[in-house]
């Protein structure tokens, strides 16, 4: 009975660290950097939702979610929902729909900004990451900036005020190639902040951090409730365990 009580106790825990997981970075491997997703922190989902509305929402969807739901699940006053978060003209009860008609963004972009419904969940939360910090100055582009994360992107680096501007260093790598014949890569080395933003790298880290959990929250809006009754649940399922062992035991002493 005990070791049952153990592993049930080490299952929840478990499954309740899934919840948080820790950024373990290793520095100069742009590819390896993690983004420290907290669904739980219901400050920073806020924070994200705001930001999400002032600096992605021109461009972006989140086309399955209602701004009523949103206040809803995030604890948001009506007051403060039709304040800082409704554009004009808009309800309540109106999705996260992007005011720039998709044709028109085709066209001034070369492809559509996709709907951010589901990216968390299709390209990961680290990926999301990467692509926020790891736009750079390149010239050669239309918008003047190429990112490591989605080579060649159409999205302008909206955070450029934010972050500071950014050119990348990069050295030659020898690789052998097909039929043993050597190839040179460009592999990259590091950052160099050339113009600096408002925000120092740590506070960036934090605003995109705050954008990742609303956009993983909207990915499944009914996550933290599924999370924190599956808690309730396995809590039943210990003490239910226990009232039916000492049942069982009850009635086997008449039977003995
Ligand atoms: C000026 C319009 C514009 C704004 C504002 C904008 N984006 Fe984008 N975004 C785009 C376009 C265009 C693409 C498509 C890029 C591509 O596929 O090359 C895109 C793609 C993306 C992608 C998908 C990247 C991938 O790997 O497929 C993510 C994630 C994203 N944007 C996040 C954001 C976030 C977060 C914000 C707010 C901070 C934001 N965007 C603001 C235009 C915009």
């Amino acid at each position: 009975m005990r070791t049952k009580i153990v592993l049930l106790a080490a299952a929840l825990a478990a499954t309740h660290g899934l919840a948080s997981f820790a950024a373990v970075g290793i520095p100069g491997e742009w590819q390896h950097w993690q983004a420290e997703v907290e669904i739980n922190n219901l400050a920073s989902r806020q924070r994200g939702a705001r930001n999400f509305v002032a600096y992605c929402s021109g461009c972006h969807s989140v086309k399955y979610l209602r701004y009523s739901r949103l206040a809803k699940d995030l604890d948001i006053s009506t007051e403060q929902l039709e304040q800082f978060l409704l554009p004009p003209g808009a309800k309540a009860s109106d999705y996260m729909t992007t005011s720039m008609p998709a044709a028109d963004a085709a066209t001034w972009f070369g492809i559509a900004p996709p709907d951010l419904s589901l990216i968390t969940r299709s390209k990961g939360a680290d990926h999301v990451y990467r692509f926020m910090k790891t736009f750079y100055v390149d010239p050669s582009t239309p918008s003047g900036v190429n990112n490591l994360a989605l080579e060649g992107t159409a999205m302008p680096h909206v955070l450029a005020s934010l972050q500071g501007l950014q050119t990348a260093v990069f050295r030659n790598e020898e690789h052998r190639g097909e039929g043993g014949k050597p190839v040179t890569v460009k592999a990259w080395e590091k950052f160099q902040l050339d113009v600096p933003g408002t925000l120092s790298e740590a506070e960036y880290d934090l605003f995109v951090g705050d954008l990742i959990n609303f956009l993983q929250y909207a990915g499944e809006p009914a996550q933290v409730t599924r999370q924190k009754l599956g808690v309730w649940v396995v809590l039943f399922l210990l003490v239910f365990t226990s009232l039916a062992y000492f049942l069982k035991r009850e009635y086997w002493r008449d039977v003995r």
